[in-house]
């Protein structure tokens, strides 16, 4: 039989990204291509474009209703918000088809997922960051591991559940206790494989190694958000409530911040996002 690990890496049993998602996402490495090009690629695929429309026309983005086509959100929110959003939703792909299941609600991990999104997109403007958008598809994506896991394991992805419910304990700490490869090992392998930017394949893959935060900043600010998320019980993503490294990540990056006030910020920005949260309903 063979492994997960191996079983990831030869993406047989991983659904394809779209040819719009999969197209952008090479367009986003180079430098010619235009706005156009990018409307083009996105235009023609409906499934994602209703679901561009449906999040650009909520409060988020603040022009309730107001616009109408793939166009008209590029000309009104930008080359960088409409390639953050095709980047969010190729997390798509991993989520259809499955469904919650005893321990395991899906609506909570995409609560969790937005949420880890919306923090790091406000903890990185705090912190000086000009590209929140980019931090929100970083948070938005982290655990996607989870979600592939999910859909190739699903009995043990239930047990590592369970397991950490029970004994109060991390996902993550049970799961290397009972797979070859964990959670942000295999959403390395699998953004890689799909050519996403650096950043996200890095938030992804090491958001649970705290070694790596002095160089890497963007991934510290991810493992930050994740764990704020946590302590505000906002979602769950298969364990409950268990922050991990939280004062270490909040001494090295929120120094002498008012905590109370960075959560509030948070808090405000979660409750913008509401069309976020509603996409899996
Ligand atoms: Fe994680
Ligand atoms: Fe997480």
């Amino acid at each position: 039989m063979k492994s997960i690990a191996e079983r990831v890496n030869s993406m047989k049993e991983i659904p394809p990204l779209p040819d719009s998602v999969n197209a952008v996402i090479k367009a986003i490495r180079d430098p010619k291509v235009s706005a156009r090009d990018i409307t083009g690629m996105i235009a023609n695929d409906v499934a994602i474009s209703s679901k561009i429309l449906k999040v650009v026309n909520s409060a988020y983005y603040g022009f309730k209703g107001n616009i109408s086509s793939i166009t008209h959100a590029i000309v009104i929110l930008g080359f960088n918000v409409l390639k953050s959003l095709v980047m969010s939703f190729s997390v798509y792909g991993l989520i259809e088809g499955l469904d919650s299941k005893g321990p395991f609600s899906l609506r909570d991990f995409w609560y969790h997922s937005v949420g880890v999104a919306c923090a790091s997109k406000v903890l990185s403007g705090m912190l000086g960051f000009k590209n929140g958008e980019e931090f929100f598809t970083q948070g938005l994506l982290h655990d996607a591991g989870k979600l592939a896991l999910y859909r190739l394991e699903p009995e043990l992805f239930l047990h590592i559940v369970s397991r950490a419910k029970r004994e109060d304990r991390s996902f993550f700490e049970v799961e290397r206790e009972e797979v070859d490869i964990p959670h942000p090992d295999i959403a390395g392998m699998l953004f890689e494989a799909w050519q996403m930017p650096d950043n996200i394949v890095e938030s992804a893959a090491l958001h649970h190694d705290i070694d790596v935060i002095e160089n890497k900043r963007h991934v510290a600010i991810v493992m930050l958000a994740d764990a704020l998320v946590r302590g505000m019980g906002i979602g769950s993503a298969g364990d409950d409530n268990v922050v991990v490294h939280g004062q270490q990540l909040i001494d090295f990056l929120l120094q002498d911040r008012d905590l109370e006030e960075v959560n509030v910020m948070i808090r405000q920005e979660i409750e913008r996002a509401e069309a976020f949260m509603r996409l899996i309903d």
